[in-house]
Parts: C-alpha cells; sequence; structure tokens
C-alpha cells in the first residue's frame, strides 16, 4: 500500500484475541467495549466481524455510537455505558438500546418515557462504584433503586455491573476490595424477587488476573485489540496486534552536518547524513511528544524520530541505511519487515495503548485485512 499513511487493521487478529478471551473466560459471555469507534479501530466493521464471531452484546460510550451501529444494521444488544438524559431515552428505548443507570433520577426519566412509549420495555444495567470513583452509584445508597428495578413493571433488569480501577497493577489489595465490595452488593440482590439477568465486572485486566470477577460476562476493550493493558498484568494469553500504523518515506534528504531539523531547531545533524521525511504527524495522532522519542521500523531496521514532530511531517535520521522514497514505514504494529509493540511505543512518550489508537484522526485511512464477516 504505498504512497499512503494509513492504520491496517487486521481482523483476523480480532478474532483471534476474542478467541483466546474465550479459552480463559470458559463458558461466560463477552461484551466487547467497542467505544471511541474500538479504539481507533472503526466500530462498525469491527462490530459485524465480532456479530460473526459469535457476539450478541457490545458496549459503547455514548448514544451516538450505539446509534451509528444500529443504522448500519448491527442488531446486536448495544449497552449504552455512559449516561442518557432526558433528550436521549426515547430514542434508545425505540432503538431497544440498554441503558445504564447511576442514580434514582436515571430511574425516574426512564419511567417518565415509558409513561409516553406504552408497551415498550426498558433493557437497564445498573452501575456501582465499587471504588473507581468516576460514575455509579455507592452501595451503601443502593437499596432503594434495588428495590424499585425489581419492581419495574417495563423494566428488563438487564444486568448489574462495576468497573476496576486497579485491575491492570501487579499489586492487587485494591482490586480485590473491589471485588469484596460488589460481592456485598451481589448477595444483597440474592435477596430480592427479581434480579438483574447479568452480573459483569472484569476488563482486561482482571480477565488476565482475577478469574473471580469474571461472572456471567466479560468486558474487554485493549485485549481484543491486541495488547496487554500494561506491563504488570500476567501474560497468560498472547495477544496479536491488531492495528499496524504505517506511512511511508515521502522525501530523502542529504544533510550537511551541523544543519537544523524542524520547528525550534531541537536536533541538528551531527555530521553529514541522511534524512527520511515521513508525510504523519501532529494531525495524523502522532503527537508532538514523539519529538526527538521515538522509532520507526524501515526494510527490518529502527531507526530514530528527530526533530519536533510537525503537523504533517516527521523526520527520521536513516544515515547510510538502505532506505529509499516509497518505503513503507512501520510506527507501530506489525509488517512484513517486523513489529513495534505499541506498548512499548506508548510507555516511551509516558502514556498507554489506548491513547496511541484511540488517538488516530479521521485523516488516517483504515484498511481492513482478513475476513470482515
Ligand atoms: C466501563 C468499562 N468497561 C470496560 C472497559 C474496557 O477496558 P479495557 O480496555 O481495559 O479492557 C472500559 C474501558 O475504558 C470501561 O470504561
Amino acid at each position: 500500500m504505498k504512497f499512503r499513511t494509513y492504520a491496517e487493521i487486521n481482523l483476523d487478529n480480532l478474532a483471534c484475541n476474542l478467541r483466546s478471551i474465550r479459552e480463559i473466560v470458559g463458558s461466560r459471555g463477552v461484551i466487547p467495549v467497542i467505544k471511541a469507534d474500538a479504539y481507533g479501530h472503526g466500530a462498525v466493521v469491527v462490530a459485524r466481524r465480532l456479530v460473526r464471531e459469535g457476539c450478541s452484546m457490545f458496549a459503547v460510550a455514548r448514544f451516538e455510537e450505539a446509534m451509528e451501529l444500529r443504522e448500519s444494521g448491527i442488531c446486536a444488544q448495544i449497552l449504552v455505558l455512559g449516561r442518557l438524559f432526558p433528550d436521549r431515552i426515547s430514542e434508545a428505548l425505540k432503538a431497544g438500546l440498554s441503558i445504564s443507570i447511576f442514580d434514582p433520577l436515571d430511574l425516574d426519566w426512564i419511567e417518565e418515557a415509558l409513561r409516553r412509549l406504552p408497551g415498550l420495555t426498558a433493557r437497564v444495567h445498573l452501575k456501582l462504584d465499587s471504588g473507581m470513583g468516576r460514575v455509579g452509584l455507592l452501595l451503601p445508597r443502593a437499596a432503594d433503586l434495588f428495590d424499585r428495578l425489581s419492581k419495574c413493571s417495563a423494566c428488563c433488569w438487564e444486568g448489574l455491573y462495576t468497573h476496576f480501577a486497579t485491575a491492570d497493577e501487579k499489586d492487587k489489595t485494591f482490586a480485590n476490595l473491589q471485588l469484596a465490595r460488589f460481592g456485598k452488593a451481589i448477595s444483597i440482590i440474592s435477596g430480592l424477587p427479581r434480579k438483574p439477568g447479568i452480573i459483569h465486572m472484569a476488563a482486561s485486566g482482571a480477565i488476565l488476573d482475577l478469574p473471580g470477577s469474571h461472572f456471567d460476562a466479560v468486558r474487554p476493550g485493549i485485549l481484543m485489540y491486541g495488547h496487554y493493558p500494561s506491563k504488570e498484568t500476567s501474560r497468560s494469553m498472547t495477544p496479536r496486534q491488531v492495528m499496524s500504523f504505517k506511512t511511508y518515506v515521502g522525501h530523502l534528504r542529504e544533510m550537511p552536518g551541523g544543519h537544523p531539523v524542524s520547528y525550534g531547531r531541537r536536533w541538528t545533524t551531527p555530521g553529514p547524513t541522511r534524512i527520511a521525511v515521513l508525510p504523519v504527524g501532529y494531525a495524523d495522532g502522532l503527537g508532538r511528544r514523539f519529538t526527538n522519542n521515538g522509532e520507526v521500523l524501515i526494510r527490518g531496521r529502527r531507526y530514530p524520530m528527530v526533530g519536533t514532530v510537525t503537523m504533517d511531517y516527521i523526520m527520521v535520521n536513516v544515515g547510510s541505511g538502505p532506505v529509499e522514497v516509497g518505503d513503507e514505514v512501520l510506527l507501530w504494529g506489525e509488517s512484513e519487515q517486523g513489529s513495534i509493540e505499541t506498548l512499548d511505543v506508548a510507555e516511551r512518550i509516558g502514556t498507554i495503548p489506548y491513547e496511541l489508537t484511540c488517538g488516530l484522526s479521521r485523516r488516517v485511512q483504515r484498511i481492513y485485512i482478513g475476513d470482515p464477516g
């Protein structure tokens, strides 16, 4: 694929990762998390392939993300992890979306909408905050809502869930505390006349390291896209990288020694050398934190990025290496010439693979390989 900056998305690797996750969790359900355009991989295409692989429920963050899937013909259940306000609830009910509730007010809004839409049922998942401290109902305040939900005749209490804050860390003390708190909530529910259909908690870190949190279903994101959530989890499966970010050598320049490169003159040629100019920059999602701090792979050899990352270009010092205009350049992921682990790239600039894959802009064409399903 010459003369393009693009993200190659390997759908067979995605399916392979799903199978590896299933090997770990056995007969439990898998709810792939395909929010943020499937972490930058393209939610509609990813969902289609995962439906083919037998997935019947997905999770997204926003109403608009769910509707994009519906409008693309995805009929599977879709759980919206984020809050829905009254202006969206009626539409969500009509589209059969599963709605997260975090507070009694959310149920008020749903009941109100249901009064205007007789005959419809609301699929709801109650989100508890067991320690993440972001969204969700604190356990001591949950009893009333448990009771209301178990009595709401127009509601299908489809799920109860929570989210770990530290499951990807080596020290599992806090994760185990969250698990214990959630376990307490589950035991309270066991005494109710109606109970939630499924209980779910584990994302990637806990899928790998906390089998006691797998309950009825798990919600993998990053692991499905081929990356460990951190370097501290166990490596009980070998994920295959789904996204490979590639560009090409646009210009090859012979430079004299002592010549500055890019904005701010943050790098100067130490002697005569060859500089490859690559048409990729921060407008594509390759952030300025890579300034004088990155590596690329060309014909199987690694070369350093030099000078400030600009909106549309980066520069690489290729010296006397065998590099020609038009050569494929790997920024992260895999190619025939070798691989660069996205987790290593992320660590270099003090971030996580999630931010790199989600950060690729619209300008970067997604090219799918493998069976689309
Ligand atoms: C509520 C919830 N569940 C699951 C996930 C998936 O997490 P991961 O990508 O670490 O598997 C996320 C991701 O942010 C999330 O917010």
